[in-house]
């Protein structure tokens, strides 16, 4: 909540208000004035949890995850409009995301019982049946999130490129690790068309 937010000396109380100009500025371009980016590339940030947002733009600034755009648009951001812009993105609603039906049962598959043989547990042990994640726990929303970037995220993973050297980021790794190449693109998209899956 805002007052335990609020509370603890270095976290900062986002204004959903403030980051909504500051998006309209500078991140709706590539992100979508609500949050649902049309450029599958971009990652739709709408409904992500601030807390996740914040985390993740804290790592660009640090360099512990690295992009040659967003390394430097999070650069320019101070504490105070990182925590605004993840209130007005988080407020906002996810738009779903198209279904493959190709490749639904094997993400379906993996998504829920993950690779047995690997050591892989399901994606649903961590981001929820629905793909919701945990807010307190940093784990993130994906239902809904474009199957490209998603490939993107998995394939920097399995190549080896971590984000930083935290419990979260060895954890990734690990996963994008564990999975191929073909089981990365049918797991992506799975993930796009969660929300519409039932
Ligand atoms: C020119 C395009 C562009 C602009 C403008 C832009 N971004 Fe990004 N953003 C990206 C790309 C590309 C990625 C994916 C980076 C990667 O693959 O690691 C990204 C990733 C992110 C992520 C990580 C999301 C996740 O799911 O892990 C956050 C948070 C983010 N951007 C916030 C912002 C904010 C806030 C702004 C405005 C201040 C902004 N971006 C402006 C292109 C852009
Ligand atoms: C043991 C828990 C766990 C499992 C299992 C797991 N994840 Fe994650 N996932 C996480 C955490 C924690 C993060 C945040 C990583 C970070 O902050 O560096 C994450 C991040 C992600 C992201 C990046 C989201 C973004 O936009 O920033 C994607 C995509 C993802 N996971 C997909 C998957 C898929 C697909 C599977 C199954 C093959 C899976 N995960 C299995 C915990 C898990």
């Amino acid at each position: 909540s805002m007052a335990q937010a609020a509370q603890a000396a270095d976290k900062l109380v986002g204004n959903a208000a403030a980051g909504q100009s500051e998006v309209m500025m500078v991140c709706a371009a590539c992100h979508g004035a609500d949050g649902n980016s049309t450029n599958p590339q971009y990652p739709k940030l709408a409904g992500q949890h601030a807390d996740y947002i914040e985390h993740q733009l804290e790592s660009f600034q640090k360099g512990r995850r690295t992009n040659s755009i967003m390394s430097g648009m999070a650069a320019m951001l101070t504490q105070q409009q990182i925590a605004d812009v993840a209130a007005y993105f988080s407020q906002q609603k996810t738009a779903p995301g198209p279904v493959d039906t190709d490749q639904v049962a094997l993400g379906k598959s993996i998504y829920e019982h993950g690779v047995p043989a690997v050591g892989l547990p399901g994606c649903q042990s961590c981001h929820g049946a629905k793909g919701l994640g945990d807010a307190a726990k940093l784990v993130p929303h994906i239902a809904g999130q474009h199957a490209q970037y998603v490939v993107q995220v998995l394939t920097g993973w399995h190549n080896g490129q971590a984000w930083g050297d935290g419990p979260h980021a060895k954890l990734a790794l690990s996963v994008g690790q564990k999975l191929t190449v073909a089981q990365i693109h049918a797991i992506a998209a799975y993930v796009q068309g969660l929300n519409a899956v039932r």
